[in-house]
């Protein structure tokens, strides 16, 4: 049934991880702490399903590179009192039949004492109801559709969420860029994709603005000509494609080659060097809203990027920070278990989260699971992403510490319903 064969596992990195622990050390054996025996000191597994192939593979590989350099800082600094931690990634191939396979094997074999995954938000629900079910925490790093945490209370992400990310992407077309008529495109199987096109339509259109086509498209398609033509005699000044990077890069090669010369704008999804491979300069000058930007950096964000781009010769992306935050969290959360770091203990901890100085920006949990935190906007460049504003969600606590500090630009008019993260939660400060 499963088809995970030994070579699928990373083990290579795990024990590059358990290399750490026994340089620094800690030994992954009963009671090298002396902290008692048995269960109580032996490594600890996190288990971590991804996308390592398939069109989004880059979600995966970026995400396991920021939690391997966690789990690594995590072990060198002690591990979890003295125990070791130990990160087994299962490659889901992108495929919700193989996500389910993968949380399932993660918990039934690998022992996973918490599961940080998926990056897709179709991924992660299916995932998370397994987790939830069998009493498994579940963090997911960067899964923006808001059902991924209503799946229940075992079910945790380290990002903010569509409802904000769409009235973020939808104030700028407004208010920066002064667009009124918006065509959208979206992902017709893709959770997220359909969240979010939501949620942009919402504040567009209650902003004033107009949608003045809604189409749609199957992941896997690289001809759009048909809903392009389309769009293409509504007069319409941009045009918002909620996906992933590979379709969008192939929606921008053939929305020029039809002469549709309007801005492209997007959201998280966007994020991967493959969506300017793809687009080619068809993509340059269009924007998209993200978690980080590392061209934004504070303090606290410089040196992760300093330590991550001295392990990975390449700068974090957001999927990179978030799959290290998460997994940091996880971490954390484990330490911070009351008696046995057992998934039930880690899981009310996780729930008690005050603060926790993610890079990504300080996180506290809502009623709902979920951080309330600032997005970026970025612009796709000929020399790579670049930063163009960072806006914070309403309610969010003026200057949490660990927060990325807010430029200049005005906050989003978070007034509405669509600020909802911020609502129910105490805010990130404290
Ligand atoms: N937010 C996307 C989803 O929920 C995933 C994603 C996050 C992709 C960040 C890229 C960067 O499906």
């Amino acid at each position: 049934m499963t088809r995970f064969s030994a070579a699928r596992r990373l083990l290579l990195l795990s024990s590059m991880s358990l290399a750490l622990v026994a340089a620094s050390g800690c030994k992954p054996k009963a009671g090298a702490d002396g902290e008692g025996s048995g269960a109580q000191s032996g490594e600890l597994v996190i288990g971590a399903y991804l996308s390592l192939t398939g069109s989004k593979a880059d979600f995966g590989i970026k995400t396991q590179q920021g939690a391997l350099l966690a789990i690594d800082e995590a072990n060198a600094a002690g591990g979890v009192g003295g125990r070791p931690v130990k990160l087994v990634i299962l490659d889901d191939q992108g495929t919700a039949d193989e996500a389910g396979n993968a949380v399932t094997r993660l918990i039934d074999v690998e022992k996973a004492s918490a599961i940080m995954g998926e990056v897709s938000s179709s991924l992660s629900l299916v995932g998370g109801r397994i987790a939830q079910r069998r009493g498994i925490p579940m963090v997911s790093p960067s899964s923006t559709n808001t059902q991924v945490t209503e799946i229940g209370n075992f079910v945790f992400r380290t990002c903010f969420i569509d409802p904000f990310q769409g009235e973020v992407m939808a104030t700028f077309a407004k208010e920066k860029q002064g667009f009124t008529r918006i065509a959208v495109i979206k992902d017709v199987r893709n959770d997220y994709s359909i969240g979010l096109a939501k949620s942009f339509i919402e504040t567009f259109t209650k902003n004033g603005g107009t949608i003045v086509a809604e189409e749609s498209y199957n992941e896997g398609d690289t001809d759009f000509s048909a809903q392009l033509t389309k769009i293409k005699a509504l007069d319409a000044q941009a045009l918002f494609v909620p996906g992933y990077y590979t379709e969008v890069g192939n929606l921008a090669k053939n929305s020029r080659r039809l002469g549709l010369n309007i801005p492209l704008l997007g959201g998280d999804g966007w994020e991967s060097p493959k969506l300017r491979e793809i687009g080619g300069n068809d993509i340059v000058g269009s924007f998209y809203s993200n978690h980080f930007a590392p061209d934004n950096a504070n303090e606290k964000s410089s040196a992760f990027i300093a330590t991550y781009t001295k392990r990975w010769n390449e700068p974090p992306t957001a999927l990179a920070t978030l799959g290290y935050d998460a997994t940091a969290l996880i971490i954390d959360a484990m330490r911070r278990a009351k008696g046995e770091p057992t998934p039930a203990a880690i899981r009310d901890a996780l729930e008690a989260t005050k603060a926790f100085p993610a890079i990504t920006g300080a996180v506290t949990f809502d009623a709902n699971r979920n951080p309330v935190k600032p997005a970026v906007v970025l612009q796709v460049t000929a020399n790579g992403d670049k930063f163009v504003t960072e806006i914070q969600p309403a309610g969010a606590a003026p200057a949490a510490p660990a927060a990325p500090v807010a430029p200049a630009a005005p906050a989003a008019p978070g007034s509405g319903a669509a600020a909802a993260p911020a609502g129910s939660g105490s805010g990130a400060a404290k």
